[in-house]
């Protein structure tokens, strides 16, 4: 019992500061759909030879890997030997298609496997969250909500389910723009945003107000109220992005044309909603019977387009 499968989500609220760095606290509280489709599967073996990491076939170094192994082995007073992990994503790793959601997610349920360590999914969610802020939503299917919490030790800053996959069947269509690494990493653009936009404090002010409103959107099955909500995160997160100095400007023109293309599709009736995260890719909130319309229109400007709909949390593989 030492492999799991983690999926990415992505937020149709955003998570976009810290309100503690070491601790990944986040600055405002988001809400998330873990889409099915693309995978992380990952491998630990607890007790190698030295510390190693292969991702995507390749010997890689990144400390936070390890760093997340050794805060499992401290939560359960264990020591933590040596640790082989083999990683692979079946999409594009570090592209803001959240490869780090499903990647810590995925890493400390195969670390807990492999150490033969029984936690909850909320412990496991608190120790992915130290890896990867979004991580701590992959533990959970469907619809998730990340608390903001209060307590300067996080312990209430915690992922939880807002409802099950199987609650309501909707669909991202993802159009792919870019398939190479972000220009800047999200930790980095975060703090920069912080400390540099003059809108930063009105970011603050509208998270708690748009995570209710997606969730009573979510519980309503209200498309068109979602993805207004979903909009509104999303263009206000960039709004931070855009003011800071220097600007981070993840879009790429197609990125652009493939906004406009939402927005004809939605002057001709068709329900569909855009997002975009650190990266110039383009997702798109609809119902199924839409896919294929959506996917025609993007499918020009784009590398690729898939759909995805609500996946399950992170499991070991029996
Ligand atoms: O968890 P991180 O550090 O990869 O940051 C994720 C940030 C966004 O993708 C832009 C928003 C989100 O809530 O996932």
């Amino acid at each position: 019992m030492n492999t799991a499968i983690a999926h990415p989500n992505i937020a149709l609220v955003k998570y976009w500061g810290k309100r503690d760095a070491a601790l990944n606290l986040p600055a405002v509280p988001s809400l998330s759909l873990t889409l099915s489709g693309w995978h992380t599967r990952t491998q630990v073996q607890w007790g190698a030879e030295r510390d190693e990491l292969i991702l995507d076939d390749e010997p890689r170094t990144d400390p936070k890997v390890f760093r997340v192994l050794d805060l499992l082995a401290q939560h359960a007073a264990i020591p933590r030997p040596p640790c082989r992990v083999v990683s692979h994503n079946d999409f594009p790793t570090g592209a803001g298609l959240a490869s780090s959601a499903s990647g810590f997610a995925a890493l400390v349920v195969a670390g807990a496997g492999a150490a033969g360590l029984e936690l909850s999914r909320g412990e496991l969610s608190m120790l992915a969250r130290r890896g990867s802020g979004s991580a701590c939503r992959s533990l959970y299917g469907g619809f998730v909500q990340w608390h903001l919490g209060t307590a300067p030790d996080g312990t209430d800053s915690v992922a939880e389910p807002v409802a099950p996959p199987e609650h309501w069947d909707v669909r991202m269509v993802v159009a792919v723009v870019s398939e190479g690494p972000k220009s800047t990493g999200s930790t980095e653009g975060m703090e920069r945003s912080r400390k540099s936009s003059p809108l930063w404090s009105t970011w603050l002010e509208l998270g708690p107000p748009l995570v209710e409103q997606a969730r009573q959107a979510v519980m309503a099955r209200d498309l068109e109220a979602l993805g207004t909500v979903m909009e509104r995160s999303t263009y206000s997160m960039y709004s931070t992005m855009f003011t800071a100095t220097p600007p981070l400007l993840y879009w790429q023109p197609a990125t652009v044309a493939l906004l406009h293309e939402v927005a004809a599709l939605r002057a001709r009736g068709v329900g569909a909603w855009a997002t975009m995260d650190a990266g110039p890719q383009v997702k798109v909130l609809c119902l199924p019977g839409d896919v294929q319309t959506i996917q025609s229109a993007l499918a020009p400007h784009a590398l690729r387009t898939l759909a995805h709909g609500p996946g399950p949390g992170a499991y070991l593989e029996p």
